[in-house]
């Protein structure tokens, strides 16, 4: 990479002409594994991340968990664009754009509730829960022409859900849901599917100073600064008995899965690990739901995290928040909300099996808040890294140097990350996968790969 200030700081480069440098010359270092920093907190690849990323993409929108009554109502955010996430009077999930066909006013301004109608706060026009318009003020003094049924709510066109995670997607040409999670759904299906989760509680929500890549790129498989990053919290005995190296076990990076990246726990013990469950809540699970292969790598993992591209991902802590006390399945799912360049807003939602009892589900929930969220033992251990990231990103320095970020870790031959062939999920599992980039190269792949499709212009 050149360091020639003259040329990087090329005499009136406009933002696309920049953002056009950055991502060609991305594409000519990211298989050597160097990211410019400058993708991070920059206005104009932000902008262009909302239309070419989150206007595309299948996007999380939220639990089927989190609107079990016809009316049940939240509010979502696609990118930055408003929508409420609603199971209309029939039972059908909608995500309906929360703007009125009127003036545009948003008709939904609480976080959530239930309800038969919304009536927009600007001049009254009120819609059913499927979108219809079925009120207007003063429509006979006063409009001459108006079809009711002509200015309902828009919606997203593509909603669908899988194992009860509902995504959408705004663009008007989608493929399946199916087809985009591709070899996700192997792994999803050993959590959603052999149990059925429910959200406990209301999604948490805090806002970092720090671009949604960041985390998202960490969630991709950043096993290598947990040992570092997460010292205090293990050393104290917090956190998974995975992690603190009680149980013999091999930490696996899952990359090359349609954009999609895991990290798994596989804990060599007799002891059926399922993420910490104990027996009494395993038993509650759909186990004839999957096959022969998933369930053995189900039945042996510990620690597990993830990333559905492009900003959706979890954790599945075998954990505790008492070294005194019994490890609990505590799953957390994650949304990384764009919020501007350098900005992002952290959604988290903690899920428990349906069908355990309910003092489990409130452990689930108490761990889940005592380690990774806002005031967690782990959460603010990245969070105080990120937002560095960040501001180091944005930086006139990083400009004028063209500043990258190193994914070269077990991309050699001679590095303990070793590709191994026989897993039996889809992608390409690497051992020792504390060791490699190649998960977070995936985000960085995929994420380019959309950024500079043909049109994205
Ligand atoms: S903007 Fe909604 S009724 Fe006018
Ligand atoms: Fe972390």
């Amino acid at each position: 990479m050149s360091h020639d200030i003259e040329q990087s700081l090329s005499a009136g480069e406009s933002g696309p002409q920049r953002t056009r440098r950055i991502l060609d010359s991305m594409g000519e270092t990211l298989e050597q594994g160097e990211v410019p920093i400058e993708i991070l907190n920059d206005e104009d690849i932000y902008q262009r991340e909302l239309t070419e990323i989150f206007g595309q993409a299948w996007v999380y929108v939220g639990h089927e968990s989190e609107v079990p009554e016809p009316g049940d109502y939240r509010q979502r955010t696609i990118g930055e664009d408003p929508f409420v996430f609603v199971r209309d009077e029939h039972g059908k999930i909608r995500v309906l754009f929360n703007s009125c066909r009127h003036r545009g006013a948003n008709i939904c301004r609480a976080e959530k509730g239930n309800t038969t109608h919304f009536r927009c706060p600007y001049h009254g026009w009120t819609y059913q829960n499927t979108g219809d318009l079925v009120g207007v003020p003063q429509k006979g003094a006063g409009f001459d022409h108006l079809e009711a049924e002509e200015h309902g709510l828009r919606e997203a066109p593509h909603v669908d859900t899988y194992n009860g995670l509902v995504f959408a997607c705004i663009a008007p040409e989608a493929p399946s849901l199916e087809e985009y999670l591709g070899g996700a759904t192997w792994y999803l299906d050993m959590y959603f599917d052999l149990i059925d989760m429910e959200v406990i509680g209301d999604p948490q929500r805090w806002v970092v100073d720090a671009d949604w890549k960041t985390p998202t790129e960490n969630f991709y498989g950043d096993n290598y600064h947990v040992p570092m990053g997460h010292k205090s919290a293990i050393d104290v005995g917090i956190g998974s008995e995975t992690a603190t190296g009680e149980e013999e076990s091999e930490l696996y990076g899952i990359a090359d899965c349609d954009g999609h990246a895991f990290s798994i726990y596989q804990i060599e013990s007799e002891k059926p690990m399922f993420w910490g469950h104990p027996e009494r809540v395993v038993e509650t699970f759909n186990h004839d739901a999957l096959d022969d292969d998933q369930h053995e790598v189900a039945r042996k993992s510990g620690v597990t995290l993830g990333t559905i591209f492009p900003n959706l991902s979890f954790i599945f802590l075998g954990g505790r928040d008492d070294p005194n006390k019994d490890p609990v399945g505590t799953f957390c799912l994650r949304q990384w909300q764009p919020r501007g360049p350098g900005e992002m807003e952290a959604w988290n939602w903690i899920l428990a099996p349906t069908d355990a009892p309910d003092e489990y589900k409130e452990r689930v929930y108490e761990v889940g808040m005592s380690t990774f969220s806002a005031a967690g033992n782990f959460e603010p251990d990245d969070i105080g890294i990120w937002d560095g990231i960040d501001e180091a990103a944005g930086s006139v320095f990083a400009e004028q140097t063209e500043a990258t970020t190193l994914f070269t870790m077990g991309r050699g031959e001679n590095t303990a990350a070793e590709v191994d062939d026989d897993w039996a999920g889809p992608g390409t599992a690497y051992a020792n996968g504390g060791v490699t980039d190649e998960n977070q190269l995936d985000f960085y792949r995929k994420w380019h790969e959309t950024m500079t499709t043909e049109g994205a212009e």
